[in-house]
């Protein structure tokens, strides 16, 4: 099968079996160009290193999203940063993503996640993604950010919309950039009564803040604001989510943590890496570079195509199984690589682990509903699980 016209931003063919596509990429064509959206994709795990590493060649600063442009679409946020202005962007709220930081608030996910989990325990039935793999992740987020719990539902709805924007400029819609201009109003009036009585959460961290001597202003605050959301809030359900799923298809596999939960941890490793939510990051080239004997020219961008690295047989010993038993030599690339890594990497492995630890625990019989079939989302940024409708003993 060939696959040279493929439009990588495309909203289905990452959805629906992308492997074909992606070992073909791997194979034939390990730096890819996409002649529909100009963008150059790596498909290899060592690739993706090289590219992640090596930023002073692929840099971060011009955007991170393919073919969105920070001039008209402005993003002052440490993702977007390189050198010295991302590792002090960084460095502003590192603390509290800190391993010490994320074992303190354990107890308090745990609270959270049994009492998602209670709410449909006597109910036989529910949909995983809207009851519990969507909701706990703002929950947690809505806490470090000090929102009210009406605060956190409205704020997804909002983020569930315009996260949709990174798909790329020719899938925006009115919906997305409405949702957006809600989230900065919303952004406005809480900077404006955190002034009045700041607090120990994020936005007052940055508020006090200070770069070089000046304090952050109000919007690189609120694309921070924003990032921590986008990040945190979607990533974390489809690993949530597709993890169960997984977990579901492979009964063994669930008794094996059941009558061993200390495997847990492993067992969340494998999900981020079979799940791997984000499609892709980009980098821009400042210099011309070759690889595969091809010349990627500065100023072009290319994208890290995570879930193919994820899969790439010259690292993974049999890539398209799901074992929660596999040990890691190498990290899975889900959370990306150096200077970038993932901030949040410790507290979604922790929220991973602890709905694990109570569902396992709670409603262990927990089964795909005969009746209705789970569904994936579109997107050729995130993907991941848009419902799961399960069945279990009713408690
Ligand atoms: C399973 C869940 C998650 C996945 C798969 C994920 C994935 C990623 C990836 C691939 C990057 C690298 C971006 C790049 O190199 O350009 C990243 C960066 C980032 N993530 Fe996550 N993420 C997850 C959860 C979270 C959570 C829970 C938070 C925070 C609450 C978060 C906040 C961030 C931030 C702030 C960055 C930017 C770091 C930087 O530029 O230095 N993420 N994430």
């Amino acid at each position: 099968m060939s696959f040279h016209d493929v439009d990588l931003l495309d909203l289905n063919i990452h959805i629906d079996n992308p492997e074909p596509l992606y070992a073909w990429l791997r194979e034939e064509e390990p730096l890819f160009w996409d002649q529909h959206n100009e963008v150059w994709a790596a498909s290899r795990y060592e690739d993706v290193i090289f590219i992640s590493r090596n930023t002073d060649i692929f840099c971060s600063k011009y955007g991170v999203v393919p073919n969105i442009d920070l001039d008209t679409w402005p993003d002052d946020a440490m993702i977007n940063k390189d050198g010295r202005d991302h590792t002090v962007q960084r460095a502003l709220v590192s603390k509290g993503f800190s391993p010490r930081n994320i074992r303190e608030m354990e107890v308090r996910v745990r609270e959270l996640t049994v009492e998602l989990i209670d709410k449909i325990a006597g109910e036989g039935s529910c949909d995983v993604v809207s009851a519990l793999a969507r909701p706990l992740p703002m929950l947690v987020m809505g806490d470090m950010l000090g929102y009210t719990r009406d605060t956190s539902d409205m704020v997804l709805d909002w983020t569930d919309t315009y996260v949709a924007g990174g798909n790329g400029p020719q899938h925006l819609t009115d919906d997305i950039v409405m949702a957006f201009g809600s989230f900065v109003m919303f952004h406005e009036e809480l900077m404006e009564s955190r002034r009045e009585n700041p607090g120990d959460d994020l936005l007052s961290t940055w508020m006090k803040a200070e770069i070089n001597g000046e304090r952050l202003t109000d919007e690189k605050i609120m694309y921070e604001h924003n990032l921590l959301l986008v990040g945190g809030s979607e990533t974390t359900r489809h690993t949530i989510s597709g993890g169960l799923l997984q977990l579901m298809r492979h009964p063994e596999q669930r008794q094996h943590l059941i009558d061993h939960p200390e495997a847990i941890p492993n067992a969340v490793e494998e999900i981020i890496r079979w799940t791997t939510p984000f499609i892709r990051m980009a980098r821009h080239l400042t210099r011309d570079h070759e690889m595969h004997g091809k010349v990627m020219k500065a100023g072009q961008q290319v994208m890290m195509l995570y879930p193919s690295a994820n899969r790439d047989p010259r690292i993974w010993d049999r890539p398209q199984e799901f074992d929660i038993t596999r040990s890691f030599s190498k990290p899975a690339l889900s959370f990306g690589f150096g200077k970038h890594y993932c901030l949040g990497a410790a507290l979604a492995r922790m929220e991973i682990k602890v709905m694990l630890e109570e569902l396992l625990k709670r409603l262990p019989d927990m089964a795909e509903s005969p009746e209705q079939p789970s569904a994936f989302k579109p997107g050729c940024f995130l993907r991941g699980l848009e419902s799961l409708p399960v069945v279990f003993t009713a408690r």
